[in-house]
């Protein structure tokens, strides 16, 4: 309320009177609006009109009385107040209309008391009016406190200490099932049966120890269901005497979270299981086709297994990673594949080929793609197969491919598969040696065979003592 002016309503008939109270009040710090009535219906119109701050009422006046001008006010205006300002009063009326909600009373002949009367009158009147806007405060954050705790998506309850709920809101009658009405003044519902006791042990430990807690446990819902919760709680205090009186928890209900994190974990193993199967089927394929390519061929019968145990090692030398190795294994487990449409006596002749033969033992790479190309195997197999006889500086077959337009993977078996030939006899001539094999390699290393291709192997049956 603000009084600056302050408007002064007089009930007074006599204008002398009135003037010399103003008079009194001149020394008040703020300006003065005063306003005289006499009759009753003047004093009604004014205090609807001039809405006065304060009333200053004679007691006794010809048609009207100061009781009938406070009965009105606390009426009309209960919180403006009303100083009885009269030339004689005796103490029973006196106290009479302190009763009926006068603020004081002054006697005109102590007129010089008028003064602090007003003062301490609006005092109480300033005080009154902050304690009025402090509620008012709080009774709004009260209501906005109270919308959250309706909307809340979150169940939040509140309990005494002894386990009595007295905040039930609508979530957690959504989440428990339970309304309002049926839990306030009871104990708490959702606590499994035969954890009540624990629970009111939990909380006298919670009074005494104070702060917050965050914990997940079961909950009973009316239906009987379990769900999983996670409370979060914070221990309520008495304002004035900071006593613990109870505490409000914040419910998540996790349950679905945790079903589905559980069906996301199981779907996981199942699909890595099912990878696992895909995997070992692609390979029990792979290794049946190199077992018909060398039941065709006995006289190389064995050199693909060779030559993918050798190929795999200067794969981890040059650490292609473990996938890549993989693929690098499987790849070179079937590399001489395409040599199912060689006529086997091609295969198994021994001494020198005519050209026709040599050209016909040639199409091996390319009718090893035609074999693998619609195998579906996160590695490129076929292309990897077609290309282990290419050579980096374009002299190899079929295409002729030079440097990085051929697979590493490919680069990788080329070099494997001249060691694994030479360092092994055949039928129709002694074994080389792998010390021949390996100067071949490093002889031919930049030119025919990728340099780094070349140094892994040679570090691999050196410094790893690798053997066939
Ligand atoms: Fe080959």
């Amino acid at each position: 309320m603000s009084i600056e002016p302050l408007r002064i309503l007089q009930v007074e008939d006599n204008p002398y009177d009135a003037e010399l109270a103003l008079r009194e009040l001149a020394a008040l710090p703020f300006k003065l609006v005063p306003l005289r009535v006499e009759t009753e219906a003047a004093y009604r119109k004014a205090l609807v009109e001039f809405a006065p701050h304060l009333v200053l009422a004679d007691f006794s006046l010809p048609a009207f009385t100061g009781m009938d001008a406070l009965a009105i006010l606390r009426e009309k205006n209960p919180d403006t107040p009303l100083i009885i300002v009269t030339g004689s009063l005796n103490e029973e009326t006196a106290v009479a209309c302190m009763k009926m909600g006068a603020s004081d009373y002054v006697l005109k002949e102590h007129l010089f008391k008028l003064h602090p009367a007003v003062n301490g009158v609006l005092e109480k009147a300033r005080i009154l009016d902050e304690k009025k806007s402090t509620e008012d405060r709080l009774k709004e954050s009260l209501q906005n406190l109270q919308a959250v705790v309706n909307t809340s998506p979150l169940a939040i309850t509140a309990l005494d200490l002894t386990g009595k709920v007295f905040l039930w809101n609508p979530a957690a009658e959504r989440i428990y099932g339970w309304t309002e009405a049926e839990t306030l003044g009871r104990v708490l519902p959702t606590l499994p049966e035969g954890d009540t006791e624990t629970y009111l042990h939990f909380l006298a430990d919670f009074a005494r120890e104070g702060g917050t807690r965050t914990w997940t446990g079961r909950r009973r819902k009316k239906s009987g269901e379990f769900i999983q919760a996670k409370i979060h709680a914070a221990l309520l205090h008495r304002e004035a005497s900071g006593e613990p009186y109870g505490i409000m928890a914040v419910i998540e209900d996790e349950t679905e979270r945790i079903a589905a994190e559980a069906a996301l974990k199981s779907s996981r193993e199942e699909l890595s299981r099912s990878l696992e199967q895909i995997r070992r089927s692609w390979e029990q394929t792979i290794a049946v086709m190199a077992g018909l390519v060398e039941l065709r061929d006995p006289y190389t019968a064995g050199h693909q297994r060779g030559v993918a145990l050798l190929a795999t090692s200067i794969a981890r030398k040059m650490k292609l990673g473990e996938d890549r190795a993989r693929g690098v294994y499987l790849a070179a487990t079937i590399h001489d594949v395409g040599k199912i449409n060689v006529p086997a006596e091609i295969l198994s002749k021994p001494g020198r080929l005519s050209d026709l033969e040599v050209n016909l033992v040639r199409t091996h790479p390319q009718a090893g793609w035609e074999a693998l190309k619609d195998i579906d195997v996160p590695w490129p197999l076929a292309e990897i197969v077609c290309q282990h006889h290419e050579r980096l500086d374009g002299s190899g077959y079929p295409k002729g491919l030079m440097g990085t337009e051929i697979l590493l993977e490919a680069r990788i078996i080329a070099v494997a598969d001249v060691v694994e030939a030479m360092s092994n006899h055949r039928p129709y001539r002694a074994a080389f040696g792998v010390e021949s094999a390996l100067e071949e390699i490093r002889s031919g290393s930049g030119r025919l065979y990728d340099p780094d291709v070349a140094m892994a192997c040679c570090e691999v049956f050196e410094e790893e003592g690798f053997s066939f």
